[in-house]
């Protein structure tokens, strides 16, 4: 069976996706920052190993990497995100915004470069970067959210040259928007369930091959401008 490895694997929508990867077999990493509180996480069914890993820590992500060397991941999703308190224009907290940039841009980066080795050993070679549609340009019309909108922005650059430089290893890179979903980070208002973008986005991840590689894909399989 093949084998995921996940980051923010504790709610939302990673802990969705632990579970209907469990449930069909695959063999599952799941990463969070504090397994210990993780109780959900812990009780779910299936082959789960749980790690505790914050993604901005390098030392962490680097010795994470070390402990499973032998163990080829077809499948990586950097899920965790942050999104800090809204700010209007002339109140910007740049530290809170460094803090977006080493968690959701900088966090994939770092999880790519550690895990490369395991992602090319594996059978199905697949990165996938959760971004957000909040992070295309084309698509900005509402503006403000400074730090999440550039962070993610900067995602999906990482993710282009990734899938540029990872191809003679034969890795496919994706950024895909996960819908707007009812999570602590989605909000109440939010339009789909974790279990609807999950399903989404596992359509997405299974039809991804050399062809998709560098694309910004909705849930639903369109294409998002960037
Ligand atoms: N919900 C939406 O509508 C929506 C839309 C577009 C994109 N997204 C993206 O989808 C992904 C998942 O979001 P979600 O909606 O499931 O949000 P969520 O419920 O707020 O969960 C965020 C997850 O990221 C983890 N995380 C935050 N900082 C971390 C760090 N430094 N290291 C490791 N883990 C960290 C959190 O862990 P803790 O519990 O320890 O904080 C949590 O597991 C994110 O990348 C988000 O940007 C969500």
């Amino acid at each position: 069976m093949p084998t995921l490895l996940i980051t923010g694997a504790n709610r939302g929508i990673g802990l969705a996706m632990v579970g209907s990867f469990a449930i069909d077999g695959w063999k599952v990493h799941a990463c969070c920052r504090h397994p210990e509180r993780a109780k959900e996480l812990r009780s779910m069914e299936g082959n789960i190993t749980i790690h505790k890993l914050d993604v901005a820590d390098e030392l962490k992500v680097a010795s994470l990497a070390r402990e499973l060397i032998d163990e080829p991941v077809d499948l990586l999703i950097n899920n965790a995100g942050y999104y800090g308190e809204k700010t209007p224009f002339g109140e910007t907290d740049y530290e809170d915004w460094m803090h977006h940039f080493k968690v959701n841009t900088m966090g994939p980066m770092r999880m790519a470069e550690a895990f490369v080795r395991h992602v090319g050993a594996s059978e199905k070679k697949l990165i996938v970067n959760i971004s957000s549609k909040v992070g295309s340009v084309g698509e900005n019309t509402s503006g403000n959210s400074y730090p999440y909108r550039s962070s993610k922005c900067a995602l999906n650059m990482v993710t282009k040259s990734l899938s540029i430089d990872l191809a003679e290893r034969d890795i496919t890179v994706l950024a895909l928007h996960p819908g707007w979903v009812q999570t602590e980070m989605g909000g109440p208002d939010a339009l789909i369930s974790t279990a609807k973008s999950v399903s989404g986005l596992r359509k997405v991840i299974a039809k991804a091959g050399k062809e998709q590689t560098g694309q910004f894909i909705n849930y639903d399989g369109t294409q998002i401008p960037w």
